[in-house]
């Protein structure tokens, strides 16, 4: 049994290297891509401090559709484009919103959300789907998260059979 260990580290670098390592040994040996979502998201949720909510969607015939999260139930179909998730889905760019009131056509799946950060999953340069944190605090995210969770997404597209 895998088990979350707490990583106090202060500094950003130190602490992503920490996760990164903790994220290569939860996905080794499994290639399933619904799993591995599953435990990642279970990970993240466990680890990151200060978040509401992390996990997946996958797009599905041009909707991102509903992937394995941890957090309050979510908003199942978005429309490519639509909300944070279709933004970094359709320009392929992590979004990083420091206010989701503020952002024109935030999804609120649960009020609590203040803040945001959105990565794009990529194979052979096509999306398939985005990574999705929320957090209950304004501008949780800062350049070095963006950084930390891009790099777990490249870990799990590494490690994952394609849907
Ligand atoms: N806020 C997102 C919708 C997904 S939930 O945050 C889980 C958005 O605007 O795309």
């Amino acid at each position: 049994m895998f088990h979350a260990a707490p990583i106090s580290a202060a500094d950003p670098k130190i602490f992503f290297d920490e996760l990164a390592q903790q994220m290569v040994g939860l996905l080794a040996g499994e290639r399933d891509p619904i799993a591995n979502a599953a435990n990642m998201a279970a990970l993240i949720f466990n680890t990151v401090p200060r978040l509401n909510w992390a996990g997946f969607y996958f797009l599905r015939g041009g909707t991102l559709v509903l992937g394995p999260f941890q957090g309050q139930p979510a908003c199942v179909r978005i429309a490519l484009g639509k909300g944070v998730c279709g933004g970094a889905a359709e320009s392929r760019k992590t979004q990083r919103v420091e206010d989701v009131n503020a952002f024109p056509g935030h999804i609120a799946c649960d009020s609590a959300s203040r803040s945001e950060l959105v990565v794009p999953l990529m194979r052979d340069a096509m999306v398939f789907g985005v990574l999705d944190l929320d957090s209950p605090e304004p501008a949780r995210f800062e350049a070095a998260d963006q950084a930390g969770m891009e790099r777990l997404a490249a870990i799990y597209v590494a490690a994952s059979d394609p849907l």
